[in-house]
């Protein structure tokens, strides 16, 4: 089997590793960068922007794929599987309308509106991103300020926490177009990621990511700091009911896509919110999560090769992924600066990693050194039987690594979590 994966960040170089395990698997990829993990594990190799589809499409023919694997939306946005359907090649992923799911925020929301699908937040939609500004300023009550479409995760600013009533006026007068504006919810974030395969899901182990640049959940959005998932493939402060729910609503999601005529086929992510009143929805991703690719995936003792062949085909069953009962704790080291004012390209040196997984990210190969470049630069990720052990793992190899890079210490440690617990009950 041949597959064409495309994209080169942590959670593609993740992606890349699963389907090297079948060992009979060939790999040709396609990358913006050329990504120092990925390259090895691949016969062909293409360096080009993943969003420019006749390129890619041609490059998946030329290499003769069989399945073109899709890492990151900007590619789904561009149209990529509807172009390799014409030509007859199946893919892991939604078309362009299916990953509407993620790239327009407003037409997620209201879909689960269309179709009285629990767990939606009260929004307004602004086209006209001076109303936005107006209806934050009049509105009471903390309220969060969304772009409509694809941001890299960086464009959500909530009011009370990051702004105060006149910066998210402002911020929102200042967007280029379609704002969503809706009610701020308090409570603990996970992501839920599903294999789906236009009708049926199979669910993979609960993550919790950390977006906060800083340690204590402090300084801005980014696209994921870390994360961490424990070996029951819950989460202390989730329980199984609202599990049972998060799980429920993506159902609801995928059949009411099915029935609009839009079947959804790839990876279905689910951003929840537990809070006082229930689980509810953030967003959804039309993806794996970056990082929660990365404490997944490595747990996946199915072939993921085979699992993303019957989600293009229809023909998922319940048992086809099976996930080990580890702890994984995955962090990233960043660019000094990262996200708003990332600094320089420099060089960087990886200390022992020993026991810890290692992808690598936005970072580049240079005169035999690795050297940081715009975006996040390379994750360790930490398995074990216990927390304590993967975080301990992790932190060993992250605090490792010299050079103009930072990650936070406190992801994956028993304080945090219990934080988090903590705030759980106090909501709760
Ligand atoms: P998103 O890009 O939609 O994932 O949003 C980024 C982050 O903003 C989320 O992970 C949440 O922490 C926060 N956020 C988004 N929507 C809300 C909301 N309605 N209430 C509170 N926080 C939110
Ligand atoms: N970890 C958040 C995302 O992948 O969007």
């Amino acid at each position: 089997m041949k597959y064409l994966l495309v994209g080169g960040g942590g959670r593609e170089h993740a992606i890349a590793e699963s389907l090297a395990r079948d060992g009979t698997a060939r790999l040709a990829a396609v990358m913006a960068t050329k990504n120092p993990g990925i390259a090895p594990l691949a016969d062909d190799l293409l360096i080009a922007p993943e969003v420019e589809v006749p390129r890619v499409v041609s490059f998946a023919r030329k290499t003769g794929a069989d399945l073109v694997v899709i890492g990151p939306e900007a590619p789904l946005e561009a149209g990529l599987v509807d172009a390799l359907g014409e030509i007859g090649i199946p893919a892991f992923g939604p078309t362009r309308a299916a990953a509407r799911i993620e790239t327009d925020k407003a037409w997620a929301r209201d879909l689960l509106v269309r179709h009285g699908i629990p767990g939606c937040p009260s929004h307004a939609l602004f086209h006209d991103p001076r109303e936005a500004a107006r209806h934050v300023l009049e509105s009471p009550g903390q309220l969060v300020i969304k772009p409509a479409g694809l941001t890299g995760g960086k464009g959500v600013r909530v009011m009370g926490d990051q702004v105060d009533r006149e910066a998210a006026a402002a911020y929102a007068a200042g967007l280029a177009g379609p704002v969503v504006v809706e009610e701020r919810l308090e409570g603990e974030e996970f992501t839920l990621q599903a294999f789906v395969d236009g009708s049926r899901l199979v669910p993979m182990p609960l993550v919790q990511d950390h977006k906060r640049a800083l340690e204590g959940d402090l300084g801005p959005n980014t696209g994921g700091m870390g994360s961490y998932s424990m070996a029951d493939h819950g989460l202390p402060f989730v329980s199984p009911a609202d599990r049972d729910r998060a799980f429920e609503i993506m159902e609801a999601v995928v059949r009411a896509m099915a029935g609009e005529g839009v079947p959804y086929r790839g990876v279905l992510y689910g951003q929840f919110m537990n809070t006082a009143t229930g689980t509810m929805v953030i967003e959804f991703n039309a993806r794996f999560g970056d990082p929660e690719a990365m404490n997944v995936l490595p747990l996946l003792s199915s072939d993921l090769g085979a699992i993303a062949w019957r989600c293009a085909d229809g023909t998922l069953g319940a048992g086809d992924a099976v996930f080990e009962a580890r702890t994984t704790v995955c962090k990233y080291l960043v660019p000094d600066g990262y996200p708003g004012n990332p600094a320089p390209s420099s060089p960087i040196g990886i200390g022992s990693s020993s026991g810890a997984l290692l992808f690598y990210a936005n970072v580049e190969e240079r005169d035999g050194r690795l050297w940081t470049l715009r975006s996040r630069t390379l994750a360790f990720v930490g398995m074990a039987s216990s927390l304590d052990g993967a975080e301990e793992v992790a932190e060993r190899a992250a605090s490792g690594v010299t050079g103009g890079v930072r990650h936070r210490r406190d992801i994956g440690t028993r304080a945090l979590l219990e934080q988090r617990c903590e705030h759980m009950r106090r909501i709760r």
